[in-house]
This record gives structure tokens, sequence and C-alpha cells, in this order.
């Protein structure tokens, strides 16, 4: 375990500070780096405080790159349900990133398949230095949703009833919620060099848990980060309530 740090923070604001500082460390240490970026509610507090940060001259975005986990497909950029909506919301508009190096998968596409392969090219390209994550109630990182295998590279998918069930609290109901997705897939993801997962509240403990310390398994996709050689794992008291803490 020697590979995976855990902080299991009071609460959800000390677990946003911390995960902000990390990103700060990673900034102030190489200021192009290239930035993974989650979607979800879990990440919020860590984008409230990055901003806050850049607000206070203490964050410089100029000349970072960032690459977003995923996306819903299909779905219109400007719809305020697209994670393109949820990332300038939150982060973009606030922070002085240029238009040109922010990609996110692009759920307008015509082609879905060629998407993903231009996507996956580009991100191969650069490499990411730190890739952001949250986990999903099923385990699932991205939309890589638990299956029989380890899904490779950056894809379309068909997200589980489990997902579109949790996701419809943003939606007016759950006929809404578009079922399938463009995401990063898992070998995408464990080529970051480094990974920060933040897991938020109790309904996270047990998939957490299960995913540190259980049988590395796609049924349970967060479960690969065990193969990873640096990951960092931040969580409030709740959701770390069945891990040891490492601090
Ligand atoms: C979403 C995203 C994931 C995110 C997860 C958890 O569906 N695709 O990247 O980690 O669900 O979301 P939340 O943080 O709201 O629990």
């Amino acid at each position: 375990m020697n590979n995976i740090k855990i902080f299991t923070e009071e609460n959800y604001s000390e677990l946003s500070r911390r995960s902000a500082q990390i990103i700060k460390t990673q900034l102030d240490a190489k200021p192009a780096s290239v930035l993974g970026l989650a979607t979800g509610s879990t990440p919020i507090g860590t984008y409230e405080e990055l901003v806050r940060l850049y607000k206070a001259g203490e964050l410089d975005f100029s000349q970072v790159t960032t690459f977003n986990l995923d996306e819903y497909f299909p779905i219109a950029k400007a719809s305020d349900q697209s994670y393109v909506f949820f990332m300038r919301k939150h982060l973009f508009d606030f922070i002085n990133i240029p238009d040109e190096k922010i990609n996110i998968p692009n759920g307008e596409a015509t082609n879905h398949a060629a998407e993903c392969d231009e996507y996956e090219k580009k991100i191969a390209a650069s490499g990411i230095d730190l890739q952001l994550l949250g986990i999903g109630n099923n385990g699932h990182i991205a939309f890589n949703e638990p299956a029989d295998y380890f899904p490779s590279v950056t894809h379309y998918v068909k997200l589980d009833d489990t997902t579109i069930k949790a996701n419809s609290r943003f939606f007016q109901n759950e006929n809404e919620v578009p079922r399938h997705a463009l995401t990063m897939g898992i070998k995408t993801i464990m080529q970051a060099k480094k990974i920060l997962l933040l897991a938020s509240g109790a309904g996270k403990a047990e998939i957490l848990c299960e995913a540190i310390f259980g049988t590395i398994t796609p049924k349970n996709p967060a479960s690969v980060l065990q193969l990873h050689h640096d990951v960092t794992i931040i969580t409030d008291k709740e959701a770390g309530n069945l891990l040891i803490p490492r601090q």
C-alpha cells in the first residue's frame, strides 16, 4: 500500500482545502502542468478553493492544460447539464486558463468513435501530470462502469442504471439523464503520473474501502488504483470511516 496515501479530513471543507493544496503544489512545481479534471458534486469544493487561491494571487493557470474525464453523449455544450457548462460554472469562468488549453470530450460530435480516438491521441501527446477523480456509488471512475474487463482507452459507454439514478438529482427527472457518455478509459487514467481521488459522505465508505483493500476487479473499477504507483486519497470523516488514516 506504499503507493496509496490516505488523508481522512474532519469535514468536506478540510477535504477540499487539502485537495486544492495538492493541486497548488503541483502547479508551483510545474506551472505548465497538465491536469485531468473531474465533475460530480465531490470536486466542487476543491474548485471553489482553487478559485479563491487564484483571486488571492496565489495561483496562475495561464500555462495549464486540462483534460476532463468524461462528458454525456449526446449533449449540447450549452446545456446546463453538460460537463462543459459544469466546468465553466465551477472553475473555468473564474480563472485565467486560456480556452484553447481546455479539453472536454465533445458531446456534440457526429462520430463518437472518431471523437474518442482524437481525445485519446491528444492526451497521449501531452500526458497528464495530475488526475483528479471522484468515485461513483458503484465504484466507477470517470464513467468506467463495473464490467467484466477494464476498458482501456477513451470510449463511448452505456451508463449503468445506478449511475443514471444517482445523477438524476442534477436533472428534472430520471428520463432526462443521457443514457450514454464519452469517457477516458482505465488505461488513460492509469497513465497519469499522479492520481488524486476524493470521496465524501457515508455513501462512499464501503465501496472506497473495497476499492483500496479488496480484490482488484473490474466489478469495482476504482480497485485498479491499487496498481498505480502514486495515488492520494482524501476523504471526509464519513467516507473514510472504514479506512485507516496515514497522515
Ligand atoms: C459522475 C462522474 C464521475 C464522478 C462520479 C461521482 O457520474 N462521471 O467522474 O466521480 O459520478 O459523483 P459525485 O461526486 O457527485 O458523487
